[in-house]
Formats: C-alpha cells, structure tokens, sequence
C-alpha cells in the first residue's frame, strides 16, 4: 500500500542530521542545532556536515580561505545574471543562474562515480571512525562544493540587484558567507551584529534531513548527474509554497494583519475558511521546531532594536492563535520572515536566502549519497485501468 507523501517511511540512510519530532530536537552530525547555532560560524558548520565533525582551528583556518577565495562570480556567469528579466520569479532567476555557474565547471569526469574515493563510505555513512581518508578537501568534488558554496553569496545578492535594476557588486575575497551576501545585496559593508545575525540564520537553515528539496537532491544526485544540476533540481523543489516558499507568504501575511489587535480574528477566520497559515505546521515536528527558539529571539531583538516591534507582537498574537486553535506550532519559516524584514531584505529574496544557506545541506547530501550510491527509483502502486482494449481513432 502507497502511503500519502511518503510520510514515516524510511527512505534511505543519512549520518548528517537527525529530527526528533516529538522532542523538539535536531542535530547536526550529533551534535544540537542550538550549541551549533550559538557557538559555530556558518563556514564552521559547512565543514561539520560534509566532513562529519567540527574543524580544529587550523582546518578551520584552511577550510575558510578556500571558501573565501573562491567568492567571486565568473566574469561569464555575472553577464548572464546582468541579461536575466528582473521581473521573473527569483527562485527561476536563481535556477538559471545556478545553470549559468555549471557552464563555467570544467566536467570533473564523465564518471562521476571514478572521483568518490572508495574510504569516504567510512566517513559519510556511520559513524566516523578516523579522520579520513575519505573526501577530501583537493577531492574533484568537494572542490566544485566548494565553489558553488562560495559563489552562491553573490549569485543569491546578484538576483536581488538585477530585480531592482542595479549594478552587481563584487565580493570581497578573504570575508565570510554572510559578509559578502550583505555587501553584495546592498552596496556597503553590514555592521559586525548583523552580520552576526545573518550567519546565525544561515547556520540554522543549512540542513534539515530528507525534506523535500533534499531528497531532490539525493535523488538526481543518484543518477549520477553532477552536483549542479542536483543543485537545480533541489531549488526547484524549495520554491514550492509548502517548502521554501512559506517564508515569503508569512511576511506577506503579516503585512496584510498589521495590527497585533486584529491578529488572533485574523487567524480564526482563516481557519474557519479552511485556509493554511503559513509559517505553521511541520510533517516532522509536533512540538516547537527548535530552530524558531533562536528565530523567535532574533525577532524579537531585531523588531524592537528598528522601531518594528509591533511585527514582533503581532507574530505571538499569531502563534499564540494558532496554538489555541489547532495545537500547531511555528516552524522555521515563520519568525524569519520578520528578522528578514528588519534586516531590510526584500521580500522576494527570503525563498533565495534558504538556498543560499541549504546549498551545504543539499551539497552534503549529494556526496554522501555518492559515497554509497544506489539508484533511487521506487515503485508507483498502480490504481488505473487494467486491460483496456485498443480502439482505433475512427472508433473511439
Ligand atoms: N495552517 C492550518 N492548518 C494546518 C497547517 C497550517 N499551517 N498545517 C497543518 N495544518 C492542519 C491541516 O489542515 C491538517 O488538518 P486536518 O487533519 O484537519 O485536515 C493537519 O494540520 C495536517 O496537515 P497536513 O498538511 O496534512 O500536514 P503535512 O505533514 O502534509 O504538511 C506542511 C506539513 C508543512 C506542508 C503543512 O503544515 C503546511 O502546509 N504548512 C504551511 C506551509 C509552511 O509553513 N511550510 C513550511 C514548512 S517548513
């Protein structure tokens, strides 16, 4: 027997992040998403999902300046981008764009299976018994990780300023991820804190077991296709308003409530006309998502340090509402609609900005499913028609 969107099936192994519905707790690589969140860097946290365990200070050191150096967008790559309609939708924007970048890839090999070193199975799947050999960092494709890591900063900021009309703005080789996303988008160097911030939301959006666009990814990534179309594929699932796209429509949402007095009607209309709150509800999760723990304080801090409070109180009024009414909680999306309105990003880069940031998660995935690939091709349970005789057209 099927079961509907594959929910409680186990569809492969991971060693790269575990959920906990039903207590609240995600991990990465073992380790709680909260002491990530608060002590690791986002660059921290890319080296700890695809090599299994935090860097010491030197790899650390080493692992940063690939990244960092690596920053800048093909000259070919920024032309396309600059030709590219700014009134299409950002995720195709960034799908293109992604495309765009793949064209600049020298092909690694045409057997991307030849470039897995047989020793990464120990590392990627299981526990981690050394520390290595397995992939590593001169590996032809922790190499191409590397790169579309790094360059999706300017690739995400470079949608952003074709959809305004603007000029692109180069990176600066030698700073970090969410520096350079900042810079890029606005034009100036972000201060130190919200800098701060904006890593902090890029380390908790960066990976999330087998959802939806993740196991997009390990899917194409399974046929053996390269790690940028895998890439693709996965964008393309996040843009759907029951992925990636629901960070968006809460802001959306809240704009339209505006008044924290008004909010909890708001919401019980809403239900009562069967509609979805967006920001709400997790296949995984049936208590808080722990993510919104550290979105919710962001919120809160951000909303009253820009004169936005009233957005803060306005998304309790929402949750407290949605609590009171169908025991649902916030998910990810929910609070980092308003930290993504106070740090005065668009509203239409918000589904960009999770890319930006699952890129390492999707990338991770990717190699661990090439670390012990199997296709993945499950079976349909056919309901249609059986045995239908074949009538030529002049009969139908
Ligand atoms: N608003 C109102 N009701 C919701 C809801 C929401 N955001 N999320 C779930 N529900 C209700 C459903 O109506 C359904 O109720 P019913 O059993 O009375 O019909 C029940 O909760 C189960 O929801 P369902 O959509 O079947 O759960 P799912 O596991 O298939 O879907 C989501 C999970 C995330 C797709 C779903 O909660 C949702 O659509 N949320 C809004 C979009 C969103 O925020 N997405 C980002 C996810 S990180």
């Amino acid at each position: 027997m099927a079961v509907a969107g594959l929910e409680g099936i186990i569809a492969g192994q991971t060693a790269i992040s575990t959920i906990d519905g039903k207590r609240g707790v995600l991990t990465y690589r073992g380790l709680s998403i909260h002491d990530v969140a608060d002590h690791s860097s986002y660059e921290e946290t890319v080296f700890l999902l695809w090599f299994g365990r935090l860097p010491r200070k030197a790899e650390l050191e080493d692992f940063q300046n690939r990244l960092w150096s690596q920053v800048a967008l093909p000259a070919e790559t920024a032309d396309l981008i600059k030709q590219m309609p700014g009134e299409a939708n950002p995720m195709s924007l960034l799908q293109a764009a992604v495309s765009a970048l793949a064209l600049t890839e020298r092909r690694v090999s045409e057997d991307i299976k030849s470039e897995v070193p047989a020793s990464a199975t120990d590392l990627l799947v299981g526990q981690l018994k050394s520390d290595g050999p397995g992939f590593t960092m001169s590996n032809p494709l922790v190499q191409k990780a590397i790169r579309l890591t790094a360059q999706m900063a300017p690739l995400v900021a470079a949608i952003q300023r074709v959809m305004k009309g603007l000029p692109l703005v180069e990176p600066v080789p030698g700073k970090g991820i969410a520096f350079n996303f900042l810079r890029c988008m606005t034009g100036s160097d972000p201060d130190q804190a919200l800098e701060k911030m904006f890593d902090k939301c890029l380390i908790l959006h960066a990976d999330h077991e087998f959802n939806a666009s993740t196991f997009t990814a390990r899917v194409a990534a399974g046929t053996l296709t390269d790690p940028h179309s895998a890439v693709v594929a996965a964008i393309g699932a996040l843009k759907g308003p029951l992925h990636g796209g629901a960070n968006t429509a809460v802001a959306k949402m809240l704009l339209e409530i505006k008044d924290p007095a008004i909010a909890k009607a708001w919401v019980k209309d809403g239900l009562e006309k069967k509609k979805k709150i967006m920001g709400f509800g997790h296949r995984m999760y049936k208590t808080e998502d722990p993510r919104a723990t550290h979105l919710r304080r962001m919120s809160e801090e951000l909303c009253k340090k820009t004169g936005k409070e009233y957005l803060y109180l306005l998304s309790r009024e929402v949750e407290a509402a949605m609590l009171e009414y169908k025991n649902i909680y916030p998910n990810v999306d929910f609070y980092s609609a308003s930290v993504y309105y106070c740090m005065g990003i668009d509203l239409e880069l918000y589904t960009p900005i999770f890319a930006l940031s699952r890129v390492s998660g999707w990338l991770a995935h990717i190699l661990e499913q090439l670390a012990n690939n199997r296709l993945i091709r499950p079976e349909g349970e056919y309901v249609g028609p059986q045995n239908v005789v074949y009538r030529p057209i002049e009969d139908r």
